[in-house]
């Protein structure tokens, strides 16, 4: 079964409290927490004080996904703070192994993804699969919430499915940006693990429902 990730950059963090309870309660899977550096990516989000701030009011699992140029850099905070999982964005790393023995030294609990961009092809990172527990398939440009699902990601979801598949790599497929009760279902049909939806959860009228119209 498919599983929702609400991505917390599009809650409303006036009354974020009541945010994470509503999608606790709705049925969410995991919690997506988008760090953004203002480097990276143009925007600046939220960091690891805030995350342990998180980690503190609920039991989600703390799905990290890393928008910053020298994600190593903050990784451990972010663990220590209480991530469950940290991605890391390949266009932002010049090792990629030596990036993830970084991270998996940093603490063996962890789950490791690693994100790609739209423009990034599946091809040039299939050699990394063995070694990570998720990649993450951008479906819109990083950096804000809102955006139009790019169609393109579905050939990247059925070619990394096939791959992982064939191989029987034990690597997760998280698709991120534009999900919505279309779209996510097509994600799923290409193979998708879990699906990280913001704004179609935290602007709908009932999270539950729209959390079971991607499932179903
Ligand atoms: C975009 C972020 C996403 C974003 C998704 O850079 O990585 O996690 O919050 O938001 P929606 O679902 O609104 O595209
Ligand atoms: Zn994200």
């Amino acid at each position: 079964m498919i599983k929702i990730a609400p991505s917390m950059l599009s809650a409303n963090f006036a009354v974020l409290s009541e945010e994470l309870k509503s999608i606790e309660a709705a049925g969410a899977d995991l919690l997506h927490i988008d760090i953004m550096d203002g480097h990276f990516v143009p925007a600046i989000s939220f960091g690891s004080e805030i995350l342990k701030q998180i980690s503190n009011f609920t039991d989600l699992f703390l799905d990290v996904h890393i928008m910053a140029t020298n994600p190593e850099h903050c990784a451990k905070l972010l663990i220590d703070a209480g991530a469950n999982n940290i991605t890391f964005h390949y266009e932002a790393t010049g090792d990629v192994i030596e990036t993830i023995n970084k991270l998996r030294e940093m603490s063996a609990d962890i789950m490791i993804g690693m994100s790609i961009k739209p423009l990034t092809p599946v091809d040039e990172i299939l050699e990394y699969l063995p070694y990570l527990d998720m990649i993450l398939v951008m479906s819109v440009e990083p950096g804000k919430g809102g955006q139009k699902f790019n169609i393109e990601a579905l050939d990247k979801i059925e070619q990394l499915r096939r791959y992982i598949d064939e191989n029987s790599f034990e690597c997760l497929i998280e698709v991120d940006g534009g999900i919505n009760g279309e779209t996510g279902k097509d994600c799923a049909l290409a193979g998708a693990d879990v699906l990280v939806s913001g704004t179609y959860l935290f602007r709908s009228e009932n999270i539950e429902k729209s959390i079971e119209k991607i499932k179903n």
